[in-house]
Parts: C-alpha cells; sequence; structure tokens
C-alpha cells in the first residue's frame, strides 16, 4: 500500500499571500505543491505562468508538481526551472511527442507523468509506461477548482490500478486530480489512487486553516 501523497493546488490559495501560504504549506506536512499551467487552448483558462511559478520557488522548499494543461508542452517544458525531486505532468491528449516531453522532463533529473481528461481512454497510456513515475487521473474537465467530480472516473482509477498492476509497473503512483473531497478522497484511496490534488474541495475549505485541513486528510489514510 502506497503512502498517501497530498499534493496542494497552489491556484487554489490565497493568491494574494502566496508567501505565507507557501510556508504553511511547508510545516503542514504537504507532499508537493501542484502547479497548474494553463495556456488557454488545450483549457479554457489560464494560470500561473513560469516567471510566477519560479518567483513563488524562493519561499518554498517542498519539490513541485507541475501539471501542464497547454498545447504541445514539449515547447514550455525548458521555460520552467525544474529540480530532481519535482514531478511534470504532461496530457496525452496534449501532443503527439509524449514520448519526447517525458524524455525532455526525465533529462531535467524530474520524474515525468502522464495525465488523461476524463473520457481519454486508460489505453493511451500503454507505450508511456516505461518513461512515467506517475499517472494523472482528471476526475474532473480540467481547467477550472471548485468543479464536481466525474463518476465514472472512480472506477477509471480503479482499472488504471488494474493495468499498471497487470503490466508490471507497480511502482508507478495515481494521482486524483479534482474535487478530491473529504468524502471523495476515501472512494479514490479504495480505488487505487495514492497521490491526490487537495484544492477548494479540501486544503483550502475556508470551513478549515489550512494545518487543520491538513491533518484531517491524513486521517483519511487507510491504515
Ligand atoms: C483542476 C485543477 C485542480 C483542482 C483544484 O483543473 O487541476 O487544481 O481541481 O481543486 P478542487 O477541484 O478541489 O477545487
Ligand atoms: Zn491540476
Amino acid at each position: 500500500m502506497k503512502k498517501m501523497k497530498l499534493s496542494a493546488s497552489l491556484m487554489c490559495a490565497d493568491i494574494l499571500n502566496l508567501g505565507s501560504e507557501l510556508q504553511k504549506l511547508e510545516t503542514s506536512g504537504i507532499d508537493y505543491v501542484h502547479i497548474d499551467v494553463m495556456d488557454g487552448h488545450f483549457v479554457p483558462n489560464l494560470m500561473l505562468s513560469p516567471r510566477l511559478v519560479d518567483l513563488t520557488r524562493t519561499a518554498c522548499r517542498l519539490p513541485y508538481d507541475y501539471h501542464l494543461m497547454v498545447e504541445r508542452p514539449e515547447n514550455i517544458i525548458p521555460t520552467f526551472r525544474l529540480r530532481p525531486g519535482d514531478v511534470v505532468s504532461v496530457h496525452a491528449e496534449s501532443t503527439v511527442h509524449l514520448q519526447r516531453a517525458a524524455a525532455m522532463i526525465k533529462a531535467t533529473g524530474a520524474t515525468a507523468a502522464a495525465a488523461l481528461n476524463p473520457a481519454t481512454p486508460l489505453e493511451f497510456l500503454r507505450d508511456i509506461l516505461p518513461d512515467i513515475g506517475m499517472v494523472l487521473i482528471m476526475t474532473v474537465n480540467p481547467g477550472f477548482a471548485g468543479q464536481k467530480l466525474v463518476p465514472q472516473t472512480l472506477d477509471k482509477i480503479k482499472r488504471c490500478r488494474a493495468m499498471l498492476d497487470s503490466l508490471g509497473f507497480n511502482d508507478i503512483s495515481i494521482q486524483a486530480d479534482g474535487n478530491c473531497s473529504f468524502e471523495n478522497i476515501p472512494k479514490m484511496l479504495k480505488a487505487g489512487a495514492d497521490n491526490f490534488v487537495v484544492g477548494s474541495s479540501s486544503l483550502f475549505d475556508p470551513a478549515y486553516t489550512i494545518k487543520t485541513a491538513a491533518e484531517k486528510l491524513r486521517g483519511l489514510e487507510i491504515n
């Protein structure tokens, strides 16, 4: 059983106080900072430019988990200052050069990951598996925070885990991204996800502080 990883969605943090938010993430036992990069083409939204992201790294020592929701990500990967320990997810739908993009990411020492939108079949992953350390399963349609879980994605997580294990890729982790709420995470855990993008549905829920929300999330782990 893989240890549950929490990846805080920076786009859901208090943007006017990013420095102090990042420090709170560091001291709350969060594993990664999830960086949603959006170009207004692959998704109908614009988010988190390379320059802004690099500036935030001066305030936080946590590894970054980049989620590239952009057309032709191979063109933007070189613009980020990636570090060993970082993860970079590229959408299988966003480039004809998925393996080239994964190789570029690995060359920096970061871990490459492949992401799928809710309706994209798992078969899109089969020939990139040797090059990745994580699969990102979108459990909402990408582009915006605050959306509701696409129900059939729970079964997709389960089938993804079964496919990875049956092909001998037991070490590839599965990240759920979208509406990872206190109610949904137990279902996602049961289905086989071990890494969760936590945003407005949980970690940044105004009913909690970052610290108390993180503690509540840790309590959901299947022991
Ligand atoms: C969706 C984003 C996520 C996430 C935000 O495109 O990639 O960061 O949905 O968290 P929630 O869904 O909880 O607002
Ligand atoms: Zn994301």
